[in-house]
Order: structure tokens, then C-alpha cells, then sequence
């Protein structure tokens, strides 16, 4: 399944994977702004992106945790900010797009 992950200044990263998280796809390429500081375990909110609209609603609804981390990110969230290691790539998904906020770096 494909992800694009978005930058700041309109630049993107399209990356192919199956059944691992955003964030540690990202990681493995790269993606500038995505750094998944406590690899996964919903601790550092290092993670976080802004969802495209279009596919936030077919992703599961936040869990309480992840929404009380939300309030530490860099950037404050919006309705469509997630902690993208709490969202895997699957084929259901295929084609998500995600904005990188431009102070998590
Ligand atoms: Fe740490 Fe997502 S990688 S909360």
C-alpha cells in the first residue's frame, strides 16, 4: 500500500509498505519531520501528522491515550492530527495522504 507524506513547502515522499506503522515507514525513508523518538510505544509525540481529510475518517478513532498526548506535539494539532505509529498501512488505506508539521524536526 502507498503513503505520501507531505512537507511544509508543498514537497512529498510517496513510500510502498505493508502492515507497518506510518512513522516507521517513514523512518526507514527518511521523511524529513517524522522522527518517532520513542519508536512506537505513544510517549514522545514525535510522530505527528495532519491527516488529509479525505482519509481521516476511514482510519480507527484515536485512543484516549494518543489523544492526551496530543497536547505535548510541537505543533498544535488540529481535528485531523494523529500520531501516525498508531496508524498502519494496509491496503484499506491505500493512498493516505499526510501533512508533516513544519516544527517537528
Ligand atoms: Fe512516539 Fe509515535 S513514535 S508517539
Amino acid at each position: 500500500a502507498r503513503v505520501t507524506y507531505v512537507q511544509p513547502d508543498g514537497s512529498s515522499t510517496t513510500c510502498t509498505a505493508e502492515g507497518r506503522s506510518l512513522m516507521k515507514v517513514a523512518v526507514e525513508n527518511l521523511v524529513p519531520g517524522i522522527i518517532g523518538e520513542c519508536g512506537g510505544d505513544l510517549s514522545c509525540a514525535t510522530c505527528h501528522v495532519f491527516v488529509d481529510e479525505t482519509w481521516f475518517g476511514k482510519l480507527d478513532p484515536r485512543s484516549d491515550d494518543e489523544e492526551s498526548l496530543l497536547d505535548v506535539t510541537s505543533e498544535e494539532p488540529t481535528s485531523t492530527s494523529r500520531l501516525c505509529c498508531q496508524i498502519t498501512l494496509t491496503d484499506a488505506v491505500d493512498g493516505i495522504v499526510v501533512h508533516v508539521p513544519a516544527t517537528q524536526r
